[in-house]
């Protein structure tokens, strides 16, 4: 498999999919490209880490049901999502929630031909929505609250927003996605999020569940553990279904898979626990702490700048003024630093992101340190 992981060497027009750009740096300890957890477990996390024999057995004796209705609880309320359909099998685990994409769009493909996406997002949304057949139509994110968004809706399907943003860590406020279900609902649209990035930003744990149950609108969400917790890559993607959706997911769902493994189930429900108790305020101020590590850390470079100055999110966007985002990332792989160049989150107009670089934030303090130090001076060089 090792083969198909290549992007072309050098700047050009056909560059990879951003997954492929952090295929190259799964081995390097100076690897700020993808969103994944990657810092040092907390003490509490250790202990469950510890722990996970008794996991492992006490997930084996419980009945499936039991063990999805705790994840449930523990998850959804950390976030603040009470509404969540827990009781008549409309929350849908999934390996990942690129699994539960893949199944939402496939369930799509059936009923429409076309999708408003939001601009910029991660491409791995757009291709798995176009891999099926799907036309696109770009909204740019800031339009996503309006009133009237008549000239994207009237040829659409369905709206999918990713909220909060990546890589923008742009959120949709509460009065933005009321209306916007508002409006799906007198055109009997289908509104699909993609929250994989909730956990990060208060802003977006307003009850989005009751909203859009009272909007009357046909809705899907997906909801995402595993941008969360360093748990190498043991998660969850829930894909989450209004009552009258109206679309094929469950039988695309059995299609595919028969569930998730109870373990990893039991795993979410201890670390959300922990996350109550305490450690989702620690992760914010870890996730602030890094983002000023990279702040400071390129202060005063000529040219650039932090488009996002809002963000909460686990990723944070430079701008690298006149300078070519791609060749920037040529010249840090050189140190074996790797960060995302952003081209491809511009998904109908990658040129859009040809100036900017993504950098994880979701590390520990050491190797960001010493990548930021290596971008300044790279930067500095150009
Ligand atoms: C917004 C968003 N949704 C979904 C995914 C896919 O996540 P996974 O690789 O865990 O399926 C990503 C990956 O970074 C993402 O950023």
């Amino acid at each position: 498999m090792q083969e198909t992981r290549t992007v072309p060497a050098g700047p050009g027009p056909d560059v990879g999919n951003l997954t492929q750009f952090e295929y190259l740096a799964l081995n390097s300890p100076l690897n700020i490209a993808d969103a994944h957890a990657r810092q040092e477990l907390t003490a509490g996390q250790a202990r469950i880490i510890d722990d996970l024999p008794n996991l492992f057995l006490k997930a084996a004796e419980l009945p499936v049901e039991e063990v999805e209705r705790e994840a449930h609880r523990a998850y959804f309320g950390l976030l603040g999502q009470h509404s969540y359909p827990g009781d008549d099998g409309r929350v849908l685990a999934c390996y990942s929630s690129s699994v539960a994409m893949e199944i939402l769009a496939r369930s799509l493909a059936g009923a429409m031909s076309s999708v408003a996406l939001i601009h910029p997002t991660f491409d791995n949304i757009p291709d798995i929505l176009r891999g099926v057949g799907l036309d696109l139509v770009p909204v740019a994110e800031e339009r996503l609250g309006e009133d009237d968004l008549d000239d994207v809706l009237g040829s659409v399907g369905c709206v999918f927003v990713t909220t909060p943003n990546n890589p923008t860590g742009r959120v949709l406020s509460e009065e933005g996605l009321s209306r916007l279900a508002g409006q799906c609902a007198e055109r009997d649209l289908v509104l699909a999020l993609d929250t994989s990035f909730r956990g990060f930003d208060p802003a977006g744990h307003y009850d989005h569940y009751r909203v859009l149950r009272d909007s009357g609108c046909r809705w899907v969400v997906i909801e995402d553990t595993g941008k969360l917790w360093p748990t190498l890559d043991l998660k969850v993607g829930w894909l989450v279904t209004a009552a009258d959706l109206g679309l094929p997911v469950a039988k695309i769902y059995s299609d595919i898979l028969l569930g998730v493994s109870p373990m990893v189930l039991a795993l979410v429900q201890r670390f959300s626990e922990d996350a109550a108790d305490g450690g989702l305020a620690d992760l914010h101020r870890f996730v602030a702490e890094n983002r000023a590590v990279v702040r400071e850390g390129l202060a005063g470079v000529p040219g650039i700048h932090f488009p996002d100055p809002h963000s909460r999110a686990s990723v944070e966007r430079v701008h690298v003024g006149a300078r070519s985002a791609l060749e920037v990332w040529s010249s840090l792989r050189d140190h074996n630093v790797y960060v995302l160049p952003c081209q491809k989150f511009h998904w109908a107009n990658p040129p859009e992101g040809n100036s900017t670089l993504r950098i994880a934030l979701a590390r520990s303090a050491a190797p960001l340190g010493e990548a930021t130090r290596a971008l300044r001076s790279v930067l500095l060089a150009r």
